[in-house]
């Protein structure tokens, strides 16, 4: 199956099994916005745990707050979304699509990349063992003019980007030769600037001054609280103010399932410090990030730092984690140096003073950031993408044919056990219910007792539960069970009087957090 392949049956897999469902899809969806149905939200919750645990209980310095997704219209003038939160976009005269020009050339540069990757791979074939991939990459011409290319096209595009030269992306994307994907033509309009930020009205009075937004990160209801956390909570720089909250942004190239929506969910840490000692912190929470990520336990040849080419107004040192997710390595997490930009201007803009009095160096400044912001949503697409399997069944004991299984990592899986009574009848469903009533406060549990052992396996597989319990007949007579493991279908008896402890061992959220 090619990854393109795998994604759309991922997507139809999510919405079979109720992971995740188009937005209002009786009215034939709407574009860019996505529910999550009962695994999904489950999922969900497990990832904002994970994250809120690992954030806010394991760190002293950190605590963690939920503000409202309204905020004062100053708020976003002050934080530089009204004049500055703009993608450029561009569109095809004759199929009348939208683009964002920075994306339409990082396409082309990604294409460039590919090619070159192909080149590596037929000669490695060729010349077998034999192959000396540096010596190839610096001498052959093919390779050499599209690594030309990619340099030209990148050093251009940062330069046009960070002067906003829109007319300078415009001539880019002619002279690169890029064509509309759909009508395949170069007919484009001018490149403009387009706002992300969604409008709507306070009140019943339709007046400019009631224009409120939908927030576009949660970062900034973490700063307009910096004082009242600061000072109610007795907090001393370094430290951290964490929150889980939905975003909003009116995104251009929204595709790619919920990698890019326009209603999202975002998880944001905001760290606190002596101005001068942002760099120190900055590489502390790169390293911090990707721990926990790779704790996971989904491989680290699928995570890389990428630095960002462009930085953002506010930051003077950023870089995204990115996951390989199935169309190629994209970002799935933002760590970001913010200076002092952000309660700075708060600062101006709301004439209050926010400034922080240090006892250790009695001195009174504006604190520095450093930022972490991860979306809940990618990270449940990485999760899923990762987990999905199709296989050939081969073991004992197994219907043969193929299964479906998500193999999500067991602490954040939305099912932690099912409980299968062998049959329907001779007191094996009571039996069963006995061991639910007995675990279910502290496992999400399924019961399921209709058709074959083998099809609620395969019912179990295909949404991720990673242990299945199995009442049969030995149980009414020695209190024992078998618990079958999800990736290796192996089983094992053991005493029903174990499986609290046994599951708490495999199951539980701390297997995560003490890998930090
Ligand atoms: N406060 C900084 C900030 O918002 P960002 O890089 O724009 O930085 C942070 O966003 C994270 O939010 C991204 O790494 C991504 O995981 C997630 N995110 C951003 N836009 C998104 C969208 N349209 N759909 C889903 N997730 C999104």
């Amino acid at each position: 199956m090619t990854q393109e392949e795998l994604f759309k049956t991922l997507i139809a897999h999510c919405k079979e099994y109720g992971f995740i469902f188009p937005s209002s899809e009786i009215y034939d969806g709407l574009s860019a916005v996505y529910d999550y149905g009962q695994l999904g939200s489950e999922l969900k919750n497990n990832i904002k745990r994970y994250w809120w645990e690992a954030m806010v209980r394991l760190n002293e310095n950190i605590v963690g707050i939920d503000a409202a997704i309204f905020m004062h219209p100053r708020t976003w003038e002050a934080s530089g979304h009204v004049g500055a939160f703009n993608d450029p976009l561009i569109d095809n005269k004759d199929s009348k699509k939208r683009y964002r020009a920075d994306v339409l050339l990082e396409e082309y540069i990604a294409k460039l990349e590919e090619k070159n990757s192909k080149e590596v791979e037929k000669a490695r074939k060729k010349f077998g063992e034999s192959f000396d991939e540096q010596k190839f990459c610096e001498t052959n011409p093919n390779v050499l003019r599209n690594a030309k290319k990619i340099d030209e096209v990148r050093t251009r595009m940062v330069k046009c980007l960070n002067d906003s030269d829109l007319e300078g992306l415009r001539q880019l994307i002619i002279d690169s030769e890029i064509v509309c994907p759909i009508s395949g033509t170069r007919n484009w309009t001018e490149v403009r600037q387009f706002n992300l930020m969604f409008e709507t009205k306070l009140g019943s009075v339709s007046e400019e001054a009631n224009t409120i937004y939908l927030r576009p990160e949660t970062a900034q209801g973490i700063f307009v609280n910096f004082l009242n956390v600061q000072k109610t909570g007795r907090m001393k720089v370094p430290f951290g103010i964490a929150q889980i909250g939905k975003a909003f942004r009116n995104e251009i190239v929204a595709r790619q399932f919920i990698f890019r929506m326009r209603e999202f969910e975002q998880m944001e840490m905001q760290f606190f410090v002596r101005p001068g000692e942002e760099m120190k912190w900055y590489e502390h929470w790169r390293n911090a990030r990707l721990q926990w990520h790779l704790a996971i336990g989904m491989g680290a040849e699928n995570y890389r730092y990428h630095p960002h080419d462009k930085l953002a107004h506010y930051a003077n040192a950023a870089c995204d984690i990115e996951f390989n997710f199935p169309f190629g390595f994209k970002e799935l997490e933002g760590i970001h140096s913010r200076t002092d930009f952000d309660l700075g201007n708060h600062q101006k803009f709301s004439g209050k003073k926010i400034q922080y009095f240090d006892p250790e160096t009695n001195e009174g400044y504006t604190p520095y950031v450093v930022e972490t912001s991860i979306g809940v949503d990618r990270t449940v697409l990485a999760i899923l993408a990762h987990a999905y399997t199709e296989e050939v069944v081969q073991k004992d004991g197994e219907e043969g044919g193929t299964r479906v299984v998500l193999r999500i990592p067991a602490p954040l899986a939305p099912v932690k056990l099912a409980i299968l009574p062998l049959v329907k009848k001779d007191g094996l469903p009571e039996k069963a219910r006995e061991i639910l009533t007995a675990l279910k406060f502290d496992f999400n549990c399924q019961y399921d007792e209709k058709d074959s052992i083998g099809k609620r396996y395969r019912r179990q597989d295909a949404i991720g539960t990673p242990y299945c319990i199995t009442i049969d007949h030995q149980s009414l007579q020695d209190n024992t069970v078998t618990v079958r493991e999800r990736d290796t279908m192996q089983q094992e008896r053991v005493p029903i009087a174990s499986l609290h402890a046994l599951l708490t061992e495999r199951v539980s959220l701390s297997n995560l957090l003490r890998k930090l």
